[in-house]
């Protein structure tokens, strides 16, 4: 909402920055004298345009299915029955079934199957009684689950946000008031940012006001300075975020590389508590995995590791000793979230690694770490996957006081990077052998083994090829039934403890038929394709991941598909 009357198109435009978020469906709702004008649109936004007329407020809202499937009717935002209250909304509402079953006896038309639509018609019931914000404070304690809501009301001249899940961020700029469900939604207008904690309520009018829930009573805010830029969240000369964010990479590095002091600081904490627990979700868990490798090996710490979504189940034994230690981009995945606030019940301290600045994750943790890759936008994660692998590499060396030994690592590796990046073309040339391929399968072992799962992870979630990493020892227990007569199989084989038992595997694989590509240190006469990592101690473990997410974006580019927005996922997943 602002001064400017081309609301509608600044919402477009924000929309298409939030897109990577979900991206099935769109819509947006104006305020247009007393009355709102909706437009709904099924598929992603692309190029676009509005027909809405001009206005100073309006919502809108970019979808990922969860109730109801992808149509116009399920897009949001939804609407009560006289179309006067506008609602987007992230989250999902548990108790919708049974408030709409209320909503229905006294009188309400519902148009979609979404849990949504219960909000903009429960308001509509309490305004009969009270106040624009009273009627979606009210509205709001009666819901179960963890939300997110913008409301918009024809006939007013206020935005109504709340939340109890799903991150809100207010931007309070010169042409304007804002809000978003991220930041990188709002820097184009501002970089002056409130970010609203669970349970708050803010009205955004003339002067905004900041009510905390359930009650009412009235806070004071302050607001934070993002320092994320522009350029960051463009494209540039790049045909994709996806390509842009592997080039980033090596800087990414030698940025951690040099943050020796803040990381030092979180090793100490590690160093201290008895019982330590990474946990993360997707690409976040693989390098969490790697994480208690790089533990083991150059600490001699136990760490252990849990996909973050099945952490709830196996937590009993949680104390206040133990620390459990998040991994995420975004901060915000609710699988994450979750077993988080459990852990906090119990006493337990959390630190965190993430990369969003007043994320929930962040916000919620003792001790907090940001990955500093900079805004990431493909849904595949490459550039903070590398800057997890960095930082943790970092902690692990400095347990034993060696952090200097880490950064020298690292330097090499993102120099070893940037040699592979100007190679690109034998990646490209090499990926054109499996653009026919069904399957393809990864092994490593030890470290490498985390990568074979990240790796497999690239390739499935972008190119949508079959793609399963295996520890190299698991290969003869079972998945070697897989192989026959050319079946891809990519081998990771750095100079490490690994390699003898890895290239034993390859032969196993070669003597079935498949067609191996090695990623390793030397050539070997296993290999049908070779890709030379230089051996650079652990640091060639984290170059060794460039060339698997190459092959993916290429694979994907192969297939003719959008690396960026991969079918089903969602970036930032904040419901469960
Ligand atoms: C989603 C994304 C994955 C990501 C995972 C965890 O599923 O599609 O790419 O790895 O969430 O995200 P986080 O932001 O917590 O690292």
């Amino acid at each position: 909402m602002g001064k400017s009357t081309n609301t509608g198109e600044m919402i477009l435009d924000g929309l298409k920055t939030l897109e990577y978020r979900g991206y099935d469906s769109w819509g947006i709702a104006i305020k247009k004298g007393n009355k709102l004008e909706v437009e709904k649109k099924v598929g992603k936004i692309g190029d676009s345009k509005i027909t809405l007329g001009n206005s100073e407020i309006g919502v809108g809202h970019t979808r990922w299915a969860t109730h109801g499937g992808v149509t116009v009717e399920n897009a949001h935002p939804h609407l009560d029955c006289k179309n006067q209250i506008a609602v987007v909304h992230n989250g999902i509402i548990e108790n919708f079934e049974e408030l709409k079953k209320e909503l229905i006896k006294k009188g309400h038309k519902f148009i979609s199957e979404t849990d949504t639509e219960v909000f903009p018609h429960l308001i509509e019931e309490n305004l009969k009684k009270e106040g624009f914000a009273s009627s979606v404070r009210d509205s709001f304690n009666v819901l179960k689950g963890l939300n997110a809501f913008v409301v918009v009301y024809a006939v007013s001249k206020e935005i109504i946000a709340v939340k109890n899940g799903s991150p809100l961020v207010v931007g309070l700029g010169k042409d304007g008031l804002f809000i978003s469900s991220d930041s990188i939604g709002l820097i184009k207008y501002t970089r002056d940012m409130f970010f609203l904690k669970d349970n708050q309520m803010i009205i955004l009018g003339e002067k905004p006001e900041l009510l905390e829930l359930p009650g009412g009573t009235k806070l004071p805010f302050s607001l934070e300075r993002i320092d994320w830029k522009i350029e960051e969240v463009s494209m540039g000369k790049y045909k994709h975020f996806m390509i842009k964010e592997i080039f980033e990479q090596p800087k990414v590095i030698r940025k951690i590389a040099s943050e020796k002091d803040e990381i030092g600081a979180l090793g100490k904490v590690i160093k201290n508590s008895r019982g330590t627990f990474f946990i993360g979700a997707g690409t976040a868990y693989y390098a969490a995995i790697a994480g208690a490798y790089f533990f083991s090996k150059i600490a001699q710490k136990h760490v252990n590791t849990q996909p973050a979504s099945e952490f709830n189940y196996l937590e009993d034994f949680l104390t206040d000793e133990s620390l459990i230690i998040a991994l995420s981009q975004s901060g915000e995945t609710i699988d994450v979230v979750e077993p988080l606030q459990r852990a906090k019940t119990k006493g337990s301290k959390i630190a965190s690694i993430t990369n969003v600045l007043g994320s929930t994750i962040y916000r919620m943790s003792d001790y907090k770490l940001l990955l500093n890759a900079g805004p990431e936008k493909a849904v595949a994660s490459t550039k903070a996957y590398v800057a997890k692998l960095s930082v943790l590499l970092m902690l692990a060396y400095s347990m034993n006081s060696e952090i200097d030994k880490a950064s020298e690592v690292l330097l090499k590796a993102a120099d070893e990077i940037d040699r592979l990046l100007e190679h690109i073309e034998d990646i490209k040339r090499i990926t054109k052998s499996l653009s026919h391929t069904r399957d393809i399968y990864l092994i490593g072992r030890g470290l490498s083994y985390s990568l074979a799962l990240e790796g497999a992870m690239k390739i499935k979630e972008v190119s949508y090829v079959h793609a399963e990493g295996f520890a190299g020892g698991e290969l003869k227990h079972g998945p070697i039934a897989l192989i026959s007569k050319n079946t891809p199989c990519i081998v990771l084989a750095p100079n490490d403890e690994t390699y003898g038992a890895i290239m034993s595997n390859a032969a196993e694989v070669k003597a079935r038929g498949g067609m191996i590509i090695g990623l390793s240190y030397q050539n070997s006469s296993l290999f049908d394709h070779f890709i030379e990592i230089k051996d650079i101690q652990e640091g060639s473990i984290i170059a060794q991941i460039v060339p698997l997410q190459l092959i993916a974006y290429f694979l994907t580019l192969l297939k003719k598909y959008d690396p960026d927005k991969p079918r089903n996922l969602a970036k930032s997943v904040t419901v469960k």
